[in-house]
């Protein structure tokens, strides 16, 4: 293992796991005001008016009206509002804020307050909603030609549901006034400068008048990438109002019935065969954004280009298209798209493969691509794709095609067995030319004259390690010990815009942009003095330029690579699966930290088995999220993957740190894959089309068999 490699104690360890570290619940509440949302209870209405009971002093009813600047948060569109204009457009849209100093009272108030709707009939079915927010279409080849010769065509649709990021911590946000008239706003967030761009926008003041710091936050999984923008903002004018402190921290409930999931999807996918190969892929994704476009345009993005899998189509033709729901806004969620697309092609693969005979593993790898293909968006695989050595490793770890072929076999009695494998890609870093044109990083190294170096950055540490990674490399650089290098948690006021924290992107590009900068550092390094470097990224030589309005260039500059394999029992009398053991392989070039790598891989892989198999999460017919605490959400544990073995294989890229490339997302994306897989061969071979594929659905197939 490499120097770099090799594992330290994280520098959040300590706090964290003696529960000093504060969070933006843990601030005392002596002087601020409790703030509490009132959610809409109808899915869509004119909002006629809310009566509001008496005020006692030194309570606060907040809206649309109090906003200073502009009622629409700045996300991708600014369709977004802080507060709900003439409508309501789903279950739990913020219509106001009730603050107050005592969290009893400003309940009640909440509650208390009568809106007074004009219902309007909402749209909920994402089969029939037509009004779009996004609509690309690209491809390459001709299609049409290709079905045209084709020996057979597939037809198959295939759908998966919502998923909820279950971060420990609830969404949470505090605005501060300061002296002067600015104000601070921190909490529990991915992207600190995006909550500046919004609270600026809603504030309307320039960027001084305004600073925004990451608190300690007990997750995000891509849930506290816009959602605290929202929030931030409603705070902030919260505050602007009251002239004082105002926190506002969500409860379970209202955080998993109301803040942004991942988008369930429908994707249809039309296949042309001949010779038995795959001669083209026809393919419509649709996802349901919810009521406002948030994140969809770039989460669909990530999601069709990912859509014919790591596989060489030579014909290619892609619509996808978000549309609108009256349900509550979908967003970011690990894996940003591609987890809803990759399910799909994997199994759309499976179920070519078995219609013609083969077995879905050969049929896959006859398709690969290679060093030196094209992409589905007209780039270039720059690099080695390590994916057959990765199956290889799979292979021997779990003996997956010997049992593939075992559990093939008719199976009588009560438990049966199966296996699946997937294989996929995690574009590392931001989808597109959003790096060149939007971001442009910029991250700092300050020295300070006793030597101690400070790491001066936007990105915040969510449980991945950016705290101790950031550090560990420009301490490698300098030869300075690690406790001589610290990066604090992120305050705009301090720190460049070094971008959000996404996509994973932090180490890649932020981790370089700090290793060039330490080089720097050293070079020019004098005892005793406080010095400054700073580094801006620089789109590498080598890519393809892209264009959204072509949809064509390399939307990544490189990709990490994985292949899982699900081995699973299934008890015939329940529909209970039990997963035997799930086996991961994972690229993500150079490990930074061993520990923090693979405690990425392993949470990352069973938080997509959760995804696969238990996280079933719907709306009613009036369009409310039934499931809104953990015991009517399950997510699995440790306990219910007990043999889950993650290895890590390295493929190094250049223009990353020592050569690792993204990490964060990759290990969830490929898991429903996989376990549907696994659920088809142990009910003797049926295909399958949706996940979560759950107890329920499992002895759906059972029950009609039998019948
Ligand atoms: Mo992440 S899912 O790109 O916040």
């Amino acid at each position: 293992m490499e120097k770099i490699s090799q594992s330290v104690v994280k520098k959040d360890h300590a706090p964290k796991v003696s529960g000093r570290s504060v969070y933006v619940a843990d601030y005392p509440s002596e002087g601020v005001l409790c703030g509490k949302i009132l959610h809409a209870k109808v899915a869509r209405a004119k909002v006629l008016g809310v009566e509001v009971p008496e005020l006692p002093e030194g309570y606060f009813y907040v809206d649309a009206k109090d906003v200073p600047g502009d009622n629409n948060v700045n996300i991708v569109l600014d369709d977004t509002p802080v507060y709900c204009r003439e409508t309501v457009e789903y279950i739990g849209e913020p219509i106001a804020m009730l603050c107050g100093p005592d969290p009893k009272v400003v309940e009640q108030l909440r509650d208390e307050c009568k809106v007074n709707y004009e219902e309007l009939e909402p749209v909920l079915d994402l089969r029939t909603a037509t009004e779009k927010f996004f609509d690309y279409n690209f491809g390459h080849g001709d299609v049409d030609k290709a079905f045209a010769e084709a020996d057979k065509v597939y037809d198959e649709e295939f759908e998966t549901g919502y998923q909820e990021q279950a971060y420990l911590e609830p969404q949470g946000m505090m605005a501060v006034p300061e002296e002067g008239g600015r104000m601070f706003v921190h909490g529990s967030a991915q992207c600190a400068y995006y909550i500046h761009g919004a609270v600026m926008r809603a504030l309307g003041c320039g960027p001084a008048g305004v600073h925004v710091m990451q608190d300690v936050t007990g997750g995000g999984f891509g849930g506290k990438e816009a959602f605290p923008s929202i929030l931030g903002c409603q705070v902030a004018v919260a505050a602007h109002k009251c002239q004082k402190p105002v926190r506002c921290v969500f409860d379970r409930r209202e955080d998993m019935e109301y803040t942004s999931k991942r988008h369930p999807s429908l994707c249809h996918y039309k296949v042309a065969v001949k010779d038995g190969r795959v001669t083209a892929m026809d393919i419509d994704v649709k996802f349901n954004a919810g009521a406002y476009s948030t994140l969809s345009a770039v989460v669909l993005q990530r999601g069709i280009i990912a859509c014919p899998g790591i596989y060489n189509v030579p014909n290619v033709r892609v619509h996808g298209w978000a549309v609108k729901t009256n349900t509550s806004p979908c967003g970011a969620y690990r894996g940003f798209g591609a987890p809803q697309t990759f399910f799909a092609v994997e199994l759309m693969m499976d179920h070519i493969a078995r219609d013609l005979g083969v077995d879905s593993l050969a049929f896959k790898e006859a398709h690969l691509v290679k060093q030196g293909d094209q992409t589905s968006t007209c780039g270039k695989y720059h690099f080695p794709v390590p994916i057959p050595a990765m199956i290889e490793e799979v292979d021997k770890a779990c003996d997956y095609r010997k049992k593939r072929a075992e559990y093939a076999k008719p199976q009588t009695g009560r438990y049966r067995r199966g296996i699946g494998m997937s294989m996929y890609f995690h574009g590392a870093g931001f989808t597109g030319s959003g790096e060149r044109d939007l971001i442009k990083a910029v991250a700092k190294l300050r020295k300070y004259k006793d030597g101690t170096v400070e790491v001066l950055a936007s990105n915040g540490e969510i449980g991945q390690g950016v705290r101790t990674t950031f550090p560990k490399i420009v301490a490698n650089e300098l030869n300075l010990p690690l406790d001589k290098v610290y990066y604090d948690h992120p305050d705009t006021a301090r720190v460049p815009d070094s971008g959000p924290t996404v996509a994973s992107r932090s180490l890649m590009v932020v981790g370089e942009l700090l290793r060039r900068a330490a080089i720097k550092l050293r070079e020019q390094w004098v005892d005793g003095e406080e010095q400054e470097v700073e580094e801006h990224f620089k789109e590498p030589d080598f890519m393809i330029p892209f264009y959204i309005d072509k949809f064509q260039g390399d939307a990544y500059p490189t990709y990490a690579w994985s292949v899982n394999a699900i081995e699973l029992e299934i008890d015939t009398y329940t529909g209970i699966a039990k997963v035997l053991g799930a086996y991961g392989s994972f690229d993500v070039g150079t490990p930074i930290d061993y520990n923090v790598v693979l405690g990425q891989m392993e949470g990352g892989f069973l938080q997509g088995i959760g995804y696969a198999s238990i996280e079933k999460m719907d709306y009613d017919a009036k369009g409310r999220i039934r499931n809104n605490s953990f015991s009517d959400y399950l997510i699995p544990t440790t306990k219910d993957v007990p043999n889950l073995k993650c290895m890590l294989h390295v493929e190094k890229y250049p223009d990353g740190p020592y050569g690792a490339k993204g990490a964060g997302e990759l290990p969830l994306v490929g898991a429903p894959g996989a376990y549907v897989e696994a659920v088809e061969q142990a009910l003797g071979g049926v295909k399958l089309n949706h996940a979560p594929f759950t107890a329920e659905d499992t002895l759906a197939v059972i029950t009609k068999e039998a019948i």
